[in-house]
């Protein structure tokens, strides 16, 4: 599915079409580059969420990990700052992965170091939901969000387009 944007508002509203749609245990691997949008996505995302606007997002690239209490438990990580295997190691990421909450890992570019897998052993696929976010100007972006064929047919973010 292939969305554009020219504003920040328009990722937001994007994003908060997609909370409402997120179901236990989603991951949602955000790739693109600095200032893509990606944590602005996740703002909207945390509003269909119903994440309670006191509970501001923010990026975490210094907490490495943010935890939010929407209609749902929303982790918001971002892997920015991740050099080594050992460091992700540390995170313990799998605690937030297989939890009932919902997901967002921002960086997710991180979890493919070698470049030779496209599936990290670490995230269980018929979970997983890449969004692409791609500078076209200053203010328009391109956002590609691409479920994987394991996806249950059912999921509600098949009725985002
Ligand atoms: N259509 C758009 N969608 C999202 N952000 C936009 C758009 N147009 C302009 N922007 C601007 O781009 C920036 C996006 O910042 P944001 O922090 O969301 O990016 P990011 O991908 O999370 O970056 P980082 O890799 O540093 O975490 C903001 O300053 C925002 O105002
Ligand atoms: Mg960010």
């Amino acid at each position: 599915m292939r969305f554009s944007s020219r504003s920040p508002e328009d990722t937001k509203n994007l994003g908060q079409r997609m909370g409402r749609l997120l179901k236990p245990g989603d991951i949602l691997l955000l790739f693109g580059d600095l200032g893509a949008g990606k944590t602005t996505l996740v703002q909207g995302i945390a509003q269909g969420m119903e994440v309670p606007p006191d509970q501001y997002v923010r990026s975490p690239s210094f907490t490495l990990i943010n935890e939010y209490r929407g209609r749902l438990p929303m982790y918001h990580i971002d892997l920015y700052r991740i050099e080594s295997e050992g460091e992700m190691a540390d995170l313990g990421l799998e605690d937030y992965l297989f939890g009932e909450g919902v997901t967002l890992i921002e960086w997710g570019e991180k979890l493919f170091p070698d470049q030779k897998t496209d599936q990290p052993p670490i995230i269980p696929i018929g979970l997983r939901v890449d969004v692409r976010l791609q500078i076209e100007e200053e203010n328009d972006r391109t956002l590609i969000l691409t479920l994987h064929p394991e996806t249950p047919a059912g999921h509600p973010l098949f009725a985002l387009q």
